[in-house]
């Protein structure tokens, strides 16, 4: 009887005391987990609880930021009804516009870029961000992988600007993604890594970012009409208006841009008109900003962005970038394909410029032989 009572005490105090402890543990978590909740309900967001912890034996690792940087990339579903429906609603509004539904193809292109990333960018721990029109959420995709999430495109831009096929208008407002890294990387679903990628191909020891820059000077004169180069001339006529630049200004290279987070809210500032008006453009528009553009030249001449570092690759140093145009032209486009396969440069990016279905079949083959590995953020 004796032997009952002390056992059963016993149990009581451990019960107690086990029932204290997770109190304790809860009072501490409870702040933690309560942001969770709120961030999924602001945002939608399915994704698992857990975060990425940083290793403390990594913290001595100078690259340890680069490591830990986010990356964007920017996708939508042109099949889904709605969304087709509204384009061609704003559409026939906009007399400017001068763009095919192709942009909105789908060729498996983001399946593949994630395929790419996983394979060459394995030291890489940040989060990924994938931001999409709403409700635009890839079926394939792996929600439960603990460094996605899935940000709807009203989330960040303009209420009043929402909905908006201009990645002008989306590119400026990346800043606004909540618990975006200092410093990240902005990459468009065609854009592949054909070998491995290290932290200083996108960043410097001291958390500098590197432009990727053509080699063609911005012509200021010439008059345009497709949006995309005249955007530009846009971009480089305000920043040349506003810094007396007399040096050739260049438009960025299609590959990822490198970002500082910092830098965003002091432009929207200090282009506050010229950023609003690209913001109500429901299409790319000859008198958008080009945000990369206006990014890295604010970075090298605006006072209030000193501190902020940054890379100007010279060309020679940008051997591993590639562009491929898929044209209609099969035989063009198989030897590109063989190129690449090849040089297997650092970047390359698949311009859709094709019509025919069989190219677009060549295309999906090529980024299956390519990438065929099954990446994490697969379902
Ligand atoms: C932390 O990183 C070091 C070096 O990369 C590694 O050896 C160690 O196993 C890691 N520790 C944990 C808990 O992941
Ligand atoms: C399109 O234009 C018509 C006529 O000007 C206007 O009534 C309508 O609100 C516009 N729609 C959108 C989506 O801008
Ligand atoms: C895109 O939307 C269509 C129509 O809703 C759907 O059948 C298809 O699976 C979607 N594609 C992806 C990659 O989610
Ligand atoms: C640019 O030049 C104008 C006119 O010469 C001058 O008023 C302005 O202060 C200059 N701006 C900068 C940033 O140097």
């Amino acid at each position: 009887m004796k032997f009952v009572n002390y056992r059963t005490s016993h149990l009581t105090s451990l019960i107690l005391l086990i029932v204290l402890l997770n109190l304790i543990l809860w009072q501490t978590n409870k702040e933690s987990s309560n942001k969770v909740t709120k961030f999924n309900k602001k945002f939608k967001i399915v994704e698992s609880e857990k975060y990425i912890k940083v290793n403390e034996t990594e913290q001595e690792d100078p690259w340890n930021f680069a490591k830990h940087s986010s990356i964007v990339y920017t996708w939508a579903n042109g099949s889904i009804k709605e969304h087709q429906e509204l384009y061609n609603k704003y559409k026939y509004n906009d007399t400017s516009l001068k763009m095919s539904f192709q942009r909105f193809r789908d060729n498996d292109e983001l399946r593949h870029a994630l395929r790419s990333y996983s394979k060459h960018m394995s030291w890489h721990r940040g989060n990924i961000f994938l931001v999409v029109p709403d409700g635009h959420i890839p079926h394939w995709i792996n929600l439960k992988h603990p460094r996605l999430r899935i940000i709807f495109q009203s989330s960040i831009v303009d209420e009043e600007d929402n909905p908006t096929f201009n990645t002008n208008a989306i590119e400026q407002n990346f800043y606004r993604i909540p618990g975006i890294s200092d410093q990240f990387i902005a990459i468009n679903d065609d854009i592949f890594f054909g070998r491995d990628i290290e932290p200083q191909d996108f960043f410097t020891l001291d958390k500098g970012v590197n432009f990727f820059f053509g080699n063609i000077p911005i012509d200021l004169k010439k008059i345009y009409s497709h949006h995309v180069i005249a955007s530009r001339q846009t971009t480089a006529k305000v920043l040349v208006n506003k810094y007396n630049i007399t040096e050739n200004i260049f438009a960025t290279r299609h590959a990822p841009f490198v970002y500082h987070k910092a830098a965003f809210p002091i432009l929207k500032e200090i282009f506050k008109q010229e950023l609003k008006t690209t913001s109500t453009h429901k299409f790319r528009h000859v008198q958008d900003i080009v945000f990369p553009i206006l990014h890295h030249y604010a970075l090298m001449h605006e006072k209030k962005l000193k501190g902020l570092k940054y890379k100007f690759l010279e060309m020679k140093e940008m051997k591993g970038l590639k562009m491929l145009a898929v044209s209609d032209n099969e035989k063009r486009v198989l030897e590109e394909f063989e190129k690449i396969e090849i040089e297997k440069p650092k970047f390359f990016n698949l311009n859709d410029d094709y019509t025919k279905k069989h190219i677009a079949y060549l295309m999906k083959l090529f980024l299956f032989k390519s990438f065929p590995e099954k990446s994490p953020f697969e379902t």
